[in-house]
């Protein structure tokens, strides 16, 4: 299980200084798809950074089974990323000078996985390997970066917007590789989007408005990425 409890976040200092998450609670069950849903600017990509430990919070608790990640060190919590996060962000974040298999590689050896060349091929990029990514489609340079994130085998998968920055069909692609991976692997989906469409395939949906939920809900029978509308 996956908690957060009464947090707050803030930006700025002195008058400039905002409340951006104004007292989460929230809880997430293990091998569930959950979506944050909500405009720009209400707060969706901040949630989703101190949820995985990539920020921290100024108040309240992150907790992984019990385990308070505000409590590590900096170093601690590196570690806990390392070892247990996927993250896919919007604008894929490759290295350009490394090649798709040296990219996805980068992923697996921080998760000690060797077996990564299972998930270039489930990814449909089995003819890429060689490739850099100036010469991938958008939709080709997400897969790459799903495939770094899931090479490590991680317990969660964070995506912020994964699809933002693609066409239908190789947005459908993408949420439908990632459905089926989790169905075989198991691990914990957690998404934002600004696309209620996309909300549809989640169990559980959890909709923020101006730093605040606002709503959350659970969908009895999830669609595919091939059933909703876009
Ligand atoms: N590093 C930052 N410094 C100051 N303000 C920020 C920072 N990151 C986000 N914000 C502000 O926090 C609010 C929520 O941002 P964000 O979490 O990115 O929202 P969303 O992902 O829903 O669009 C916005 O008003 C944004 O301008
Ligand atoms: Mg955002």
């Amino acid at each position: 299980m996956i908690k957060a409890e009464k947090i707050r976040k803030f930006y700025g200092t002195g008058d400039s200084r905002s409340e951006i998450l104004k007292g989460i609670s929230l809880e997430i069950e293990r091998g569930s798809f959950t979506v944050i849903l909500g405009a720009s600017g209400s707060g969706k990509s901040t949630l989703l950074n101190v949820l995985s430990g990539l920020e921290r919070t100024n108040e309240g608790s992150v907790l992984y089974d019990g385990e308070n990640i505000e409590e590590l060190t900096d170093s601690g919590l590196t570690e806990f990323r390392k070892r247990r996060i996927g993250f896919i962000f919007q604008q894929y974040y490759l290295l350009p000078n490394l090649n798709v298999d040296k990219n996805v590689k980068m992923g697996a050896q921080l998760g000690g996985n060797k077996n990564y060349g299972e998930i270039i091929k489930m990814l449909g990029l089995g003819d890429k390997r060689d490739k850099y990514p100036h010469q991938l489609s958008g939709g080709e340079q997400q897969r790459v970066s799903a495939a770094r994130a899931l090479a490590k085998n991680p317990e969660v998968l964070f995506l912020d917007e994964p699809t933002g920055a693609l066409d239908e069909e190789t947005g459908r692609q993408m949420l439908d590789y990632i459905s089926k991976l989790q169905k075989k692997s198991g691990f914990t989906v957690i998404m934002v989007t600004h696309n209620a469409n996309i909300a549809q395939m989640a169990q559980k949906v959890i909709k923020m408005n101006s730093g605040k939920i606002a709503e959350e809900y659970e969908n009895k029978t999830p669609k595919t990425a091939y059933e909703i509308g876009w």
